[in-house]
């Protein structure tokens, strides 16, 4: 059985292409037309696809007439009508379900409670499911317009950013604010939207006070701060309704990686896909109707450069300009680049987060994330477990060694590495290693400014001709 799974008509349109259980593809629609967050998927993504396989059944993430009810009936303005791109038998999922099996058939467990929190799909908002051998059961639902994800779309919008969009930037913005200033408020809209009696899709249009450029940064913190609470208390009922000790989180709320820490003082084990937001539901609605745990073996499954990894380029870079961009092999599916479309950068240097600021056109506060050996992790950083796809945030142990790659709180996004998850990144990492006694780099998405990460040769030309920097390959 070949499945195409497809997501459109939400802010990340992507596509996956399973056989017989084996990701032969899956890539975001924005990496091939430039056009960031695309809503919608284009003729290259879909030939890219077919160059794997020809499908025998399309899946997709949403049930399109249950999400235009919600929409007329109770609210909302997204678009609801898909294209579909080949004359096949179609199976359409509910929004949530693409996001559980997403999350349940890509982990290694057979036992386990699944979370998915996310702004909204048809009607439910936050879910809680089963899944126990290939069967996945939902338990406990939410629906429209109580929220996590709209809760914290609206703060990001109140304070001039864009929602469904930078709420990233919201959470690093959250380690330069005081919570306590705005806690009270923040957590009075929480209450409200609780009992169903404020809908944040129409954003807060009740703030009625003055925001001034350090109240931004409070509000992140306040905001940050209530919506690790709610989240706190969320997971203890799944684990309460369920009596499950393994977690599978998914929907976009699983990209804060910030608050996914305090998962570990729940559950045993935890399964965050690489890919939890919408634009990892086209793998999770072509995993829906194949019904079984799929082959998941890394996220690197989008465009195919070729090539080896550059290791000694990148180690010669690292040592002449502290500063190496590289871009081989295929694509990252997911929104972090994990060392196939990366900046690398020498984590000492406490002016390199200056300097890679600088080429990437950002706000100066935005931090770095560390990409390190996982053999060496808990000696750099207060964590027990491991993160390779760079979704939690924890204490760094020595920040006096490896500044570059520090928040302003002490914490770091970490990133770890092992020889089978990327044998060619570990490789540069154990070298660096060697030479400098540091098992860590720094590690950020290689993309110009607004747009997304690189994905062809045409781009690797284009950053190259606008920056005059070289890319290791
Ligand atoms: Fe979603």
């Amino acid at each position: 059985m070949i499945i195409l799974g497809i997501n459109e008509t939400s802010h990340d349109a992507s596509v996956s292409l399973i056989k017989d259980g084996d990701i032969l593809f899956a890539a975001h629609a924005e990496r091939y037309s430039k056009k960031k967050n695309d809503w919608y998927n284009n003729k290259s993504i879909i030939l890219d696809a077919l160059n794997y396989a020809t499908p025998n059944a399309i899946a997709y993430y949403e049930k399109p007439l249950l999400k235009r009810s919600r929409i007329l009936l109770r609210g909302g303005a997204s678009d609801w009508k898909p294209h579909i791109p080949l004359n096949l038998p179609v199976h359409y999922f509910k929004h949530h379900h693409s996001h559980a099996a997403a999350g349940y058939y890509t982990s290694r467990f057979d036992d386990a409670v699944i979370v998915v929190l996310d702004a909204i799909g048809e009607y439910n908002t936050s879910t809680i499911w089963v899944g126990e051998g290939d069967n996945i059961k939902l338990k406990y639902k939410q629906n429209y317009p109580t929220s996590f994800g709209l809760f914290y779309s609206a703060f990001t919008q109140l304070i001039g950013l864009m929602p469904n969009q930078e709420e990233y930037i919201m959470m690093g913005m959250a380690a330069y604010g005081n919570p306590k200033k705005y806690e009270v408020k923040v957590s009075d809209y929480f209450l409200r939207y609780d009992m169903q009696k404020y809908n944040f899709h129409k954003g807060i249009i009740d703030w009625n006070e003055p925001i001034t450029e350090q109240d931004k940064f409070d509000i992140a913190a306040a905001v940050q701060k209530v919506y690790q609470l709610r989240l706190n208390e969320f997971m203890h009922m799944a684990y309460t309704i369920t009596g499950k000790n393994k977690l599978v989180f998914m929907g976009g709320c699983a990209l804060n990686s910030s608050a996914n820490t305090l998962l570990w003082n729940i559950f045993d084990k935890v399964w965050i896909m690489p890919n939890p937001g919408d634009a990892g539901s086209s793998l999770g609605a072509a995993a829906a109707l194949y019904g079984k745990h799929i082959n998941w073996k890394s996220p690197y499954l989008g465009y195919d450069l070729g090539g080896e990894y550059p290791v000694d380029k990148i180690i010669e870079g690292l040592k002449k300009d502290k500063i190496v961009a590289v871009a081989t092999g295929r694509a990252e599916y997911g929104p972090r680049a994990l060392g196939n479309r990366s900046i690398l950068a020498d984590p000492r240097d406490p002016n390199i987060k200056d300097k890679v600021n600088l080429i990437k056109q950002r706000e100066l506060f935005r931090p770095f994330a560390p990409v390190v050996m996982a053999e060496h992790a808990s000696k750099w950083f207060d964590m027990d477990f491991e993160s390779p796809y760079m979704q939690y945030t924890v204490k760094c142990l020595q920040p006096e060694k490896i500044p570059s790659v520090v928040h302003e709180d002490g914490t770091s996004r970490v990133q770890t590495v092992t020889k089978e998850q990327h044998p060619g990144l570990w490789r540069v990492l154990n070298k660096f290693y060697l030479e400098t006694g540091v098992p860590v780099l720094l590690n950020t998405s290689l993309n110009i400014k607004g747009q997304p990460l690189l994905n062809d040769e045409n781009d690797i030309k284009l950053w190259e001709e606008t920056y005059n920097f070289t890319i290791c390959r």
